[in-house]
């Protein structure tokens, strides 16, 4: 009895110790996971679930930078529990988790930031009617671009790419602001900017050039007068909130001009409920989101979003949005279904059998665990072939030391 127990603690310290994957029961995930349930789907089982987004330019080189997909924020600056940098309390909708310095860190490379004149300079609020008040202030807009540049200073060949929701009116504010913050010397020029919807220019080139640092203005008038290109010359985007979360519909969004307009070279998808919700983001980051993505894909006229532009997007019952960034990126780059699953120097559609399937979503998972799978498919196999394993090796140990015993 006393070995059974002991067989029996050793067993429970190696399954704790050991790092696990995801979709897995957690415990401590391996890096790149964090330990989260979502409820929302069903899902009350704590299990490891990807926040990590890998760079697609490490694994296929070389492309034009619109053959690449990148995991964008929508407002990025709205960080849950945060405070004005006035002092005062924030009375307006949040969106995501952490700050934009963590979103660098975590592969994000895309951001939604909405500029507002405010306290003589420009600030990131979350506002209606134009207006920045200190309740609905987070930031001056210099302290998310000095983050930036100091990114791109320590991280040679990294491109970023910004949203402005521009309501800013003084003359030349941005451009004081950009230039105060250092990213200036980065700047994608708007001379570059391929204007028939023409390839980008490659990575490397822009990595070589050191132009990588793009901003786009949501305000015409801004492409003239301070060289910040307008957004929806270069790109086009779905209907963002509710209306863009319709299964099925990739609407192009009013200001954007339809999707499948091949003379705009990006696609940007949008994928976030109007009101911004925690505990629902989950969901909507897992399958719902990959669902969508096919559906924009067809709407942009057989084109991949190169930005896939979420609310927090660290929320997901397992690949979450780096999954479908992935997806993204293995069509755009290498034609299969993932970046992960691209050849090394292959040919376009030549691709790697995956080793191990994603797991399913939560909602398709068997309710009290993971013995049963609904049907055979390889993926719920893989799924729950380690906690098989585990309560096989289990059952082995205890019927051994009882024979053991008996003897
Ligand atoms: C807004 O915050 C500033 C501090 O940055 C303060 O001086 C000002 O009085 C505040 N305004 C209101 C209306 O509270
Ligand atoms: C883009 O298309 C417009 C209209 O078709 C044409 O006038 C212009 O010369 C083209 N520009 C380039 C750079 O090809
Ligand atoms: C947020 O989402 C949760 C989970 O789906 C839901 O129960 C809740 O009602 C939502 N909250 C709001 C304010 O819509
Ligand atoms: C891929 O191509 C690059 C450049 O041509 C070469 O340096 C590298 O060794 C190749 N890798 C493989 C796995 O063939
Ligand atoms: C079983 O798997 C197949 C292919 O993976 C899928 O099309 C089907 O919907 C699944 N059936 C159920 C009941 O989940």
């Amino acid at each position: 009895m006393k070995s059974q127990i002991f067989v029996l603690i050793v067993i429970c310290f190696f399954t704790y110790s050991s790092s696990l994957k995801i979709g897995e029961t957690c415990g401590s995930c391996d890096a790149g996971l964090t330990c989260q349930t979502c409820p929302a789907n069903g899902n009350t089982r704590p299990r490891c679930s990807r926040i990590l987004s890998s760079n697609p330019v490490n694994k296929v080189k070389g492309l034009p930078f619109n053959r690449y997909s990148w995991l964008t924020t929508h407002n990025s600056f709205a960080m849950a529990g945060a405070r004005s940098a006035t002092g005062s309390i924030i009375l307006a909708p949040m969106n995501q988790d952490d700050t934009i310095a963590d979103q660098l860190k975590n592969g994000v490379r895309g951001f939604m930031l909405d500029m507002y004149d405010f306290q003589n300079d420009v600030w990131l609020c979350h506002s209606t009617g134009g207006k920045c008040f200190n309740f609905s202030s987070f930031i001056p807009a210099v302290n998310a671009l000095r983050d930036m540049r100091s990114f791109l200073d320590a991280n040679p060949s990294e491109i970023i790419t910004i949203f402005i929701e521009d309501y800013v009116r003084a003359p030349a504010a941005l451009t004081k602001v950009i230039q105060a913050s250092g990213i200036n010397k980065y700047m994608f020029p708007v001379g570059r900017l391929p204007k028939n919807g023409s390839d980008w220019p490659t990575v490397d080139d822009m990595i070589l050039n050191n132009q990588r640092f793009i901003a786009f203005s949501s305000r015409s008038s801004k492409e003239a007068a301070e060289g910040i290109p307008f957004t929806w010359k270069y790109v086009v985007e779905n209907q963002y909130g509710d209306e863009g979360m319709q299964p099925g519909s990739c609407p192009n969004r009013n200001e954007s001009p339809p999707m499948n307009t091949k003379s705009r070279s990006l696609v940007l998808m949008n994928f976030f409920h109007s009101t911004p919700n925690r505990s629902q983001a989950c969901g909507d980051n897992s399958a719902p989101l990959l669902s969508m993505l096919k559906t924009c894909h067809e709407a942009a006229g057989n084109r991949w979003p190169n930005f896939i532009a979420v609310d927090y997007y660290l929320r997901s019952d397992g690949g979450g949005v780096p999954q479908a960034v992935d997806a993204a990126n293995g069509r755009l780059t290498c034609g299969c279904d993932s970046i992960a699953y691209c050849k090394a120097n292959g040919t376009f559609g030549s691709c790697d059998v995956p080793p191990i399937s994603p797991p399913p979503p939560a909602s398709e998972a068997a309710p009290n665990g993971n013995q049963k799978s609904p049907n055979n498919s390889q993926a719920s196999n893989a799924y729950s072939g380690r906690t098989a394993m585990m309560m096989q090796l289990v059952v082995l140990t205890m019927v051994a030391t009882t024979f053991l015993a008996w003897l």
